[in-house]
């Protein structure tokens, strides 16, 4: 039975309660009901809205449910069914509604008390976040756990010389470790998003009715105190219609994906033979159904491919509030899907590209050798002229011929003799081989943010005991 029968004269029809219904999908939120619930009941009590009594029935009713399915972290809709024994051809609509009917189906009458001063609008609006906020201290840890793997393997590769790219041409030398830092400065951004929306999710909207608030005296700060929210929110319009804590989430999401794809992508790129950079462990590739030699980075591939559907989600809840007259509309139900999706993926890439980062295999010599193709010193070569006293863009001049005479002779700069750089200018002196090579090129480059060892190694220092 729905909780809203009396007015009608009919059952709902089978197949618009099917579509009607969110059970299949909301049942994960029952942790979240429950918890609200019993936070609701304590304020009905102190305020004398219902009496010890029944209150004491409700909390042991709902605590007995809670019991059952606490071993469940993100119960479904058929762990539910199987633990109370449901019938599947008449579930409830949601899962506020199932709370009430197997509080009520165990404690009688007291548990019809347990919704007094509540509406379905506000209710649905507190679980959601209440399981956003669970769910994004779980993503947070997660990617504290990819943070801490990257700046191990940053440390490990300090001075570990690869080329550089702009356009994927090879443009200056770097270090896999200031490589790697790029994407922990992606990460940590990520996780400052993460904070931010956390405190955007943090308002307690339980009070606010079915759009108007309520007659009864309640007490909304003491249902946030209990529940441990920083605030109430302010609006009882706003706090049954607003989804922007979700879209925040999904935003930071959507951010997350786009910055493991691109890693994904790089260690695609990077364990192919024309790079061979590194090498996926065994346990973190595939092999292929016909050619026996293949090793297939199937998974930094999917978490790849994945990101599209977050984005997806992203967009879905986007459109779904755009045009939404205030204040609850059922359109407002199609939020959980879209966020149930995008925490789930996300999750999943990130368990999976951490302990995959964390068994690469680093070829150090291949990403040297790589790193004298190219010309990489040419930009040093002239800042050497320019050292000596020469105005850049001659110097840039010079480095360009040199370049073209090196290229000529299929040898690295390094490999031109002392009489060759003369012939372009006097100020070439025997310590420009010094200057030009990629060990002091890296080294030199001390910039704030740059990749000397010098810089890099405060800066993981500093990065690894905020993250500690
Ligand atoms: N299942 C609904 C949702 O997810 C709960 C709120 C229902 N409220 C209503 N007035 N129909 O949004």
């Amino acid at each position: 039975m729905p909780l809203w029968g009396g007015r009608f004269s009919k059952n709902l029809d089978k197949t618009t309660n099917d579509f009607n219904s969110s059970f299949p999908f909301d049942a994960r939120l029952i942790h979240d009901d429950l918890e609200g619930s019993l936070a609701h009941t304590e304020m009905l009590r102190a305020q004398k809205i219902i009496n010890n009594q029944d209150a004491k029935k409700i909390r042991q009713g709902l605590l007995a449910i809670q019991a059952k399915i606490q071993h469940l972290d993100s119960p479904s809709v058929y762990d539910l069914i199987k633990i109370f024994d449901l019938d599947s051809e008449n579930l409830p609509e949601d899962v506020h509604t199932f709370v009430e009917q197997e509080l009520t189906k165990n404690i009688g009458d007291a548990g019809k008390r347990l919704h007094t001063a509540r509406s379905r609008n506000d209710q649905v609006a507190l679980d959601l976040r209440l399981y956003a906020r669970r769910q994004i201290t779980e993503i947070m840890d997660d990617l504290k756990s990819l943070i801490l793997t990257a700046i191990k393997l940053a440390e490990d590769n300090i001075d570990n010389i690869m080329p550089g790219f702009t356009h994927l041409q090879h443009a200056q030398p770097i270090t896999f470790a200031h490589h790697l830092s790029a994407y922990l400065e992606m990460f940590d951004r990520d996780m400052t998003r993460l904070k931010n929306t956390k405190k955007s999710i943090n308002r307690m909207p339980l009070g606010s009715g079915a759009l108007a608030g309520t007659t009864y005296p309640i007490d909304r700060k003491k249902v946030a105190e209990l529940l441990e929210f920083d605030d109430i929110t302010r609006n009882t319009l706003d706090s049954v219609s607003d989804r922007d804590f979700v879209i925040d989430f999904l935003e930071n999401l959507s951010l997350i994906m786009l910055h493991l794809s691109r890693l994904s992508e790089e260690l695609v790129l990077f364990s192919s033979q024309e790079y061979s950079f590194i090498e996926l462990d065994d346990a973190f590739s595939t092999g292929s159904s016909i050619m026996p030699q293949k090793k297939n980075p199937d998974i930094p591939e999917l978490i790849r491919g994945k990101t599209g559907r977050v984005y997806g989600d992203l967009v879905a809840l986007l459109t779904t509030m755009k045009g939404l007259p205030l204040a609850y509309d059922k359109d407002l139900q199609e939020d959980k899907e879209a966020l149930f999706d995008a925490i789930d993926t996300v999750k999943s890439c990130l368990i999976t590209i951490t302990p995959m980062l964390k068994t690469i295999t680093v070829n150090r010599s291949v990403m040297f050798t790589a790193a004298k193709k190219g010309y990489l010193n040419a930009t040093d070569l002239a800042d050497y002229l320019v050292k000596k006293g020469l105005p850049f863009r001659e110097a840039h001049k010079i480095s360009g011929a040199l370049v073209q005479e090196a290229i000529k002779a299929h040898e690295p700069l390094d490999n031109l003799d002392l009489e060759t750089y003369q012939k372009y200018s006097p100020l070439f002196k025997s310590d420009l081989y010094r200057a030009i090579d990629l060990r002091t090129c890296v080294k030199n480059r001390c910039t704030p943010g740059g990749p000397s060892p010098l810089v890099m190694r405060p800066y993981l220092t500093k990065l690894k005991k905020k993250y500690a």
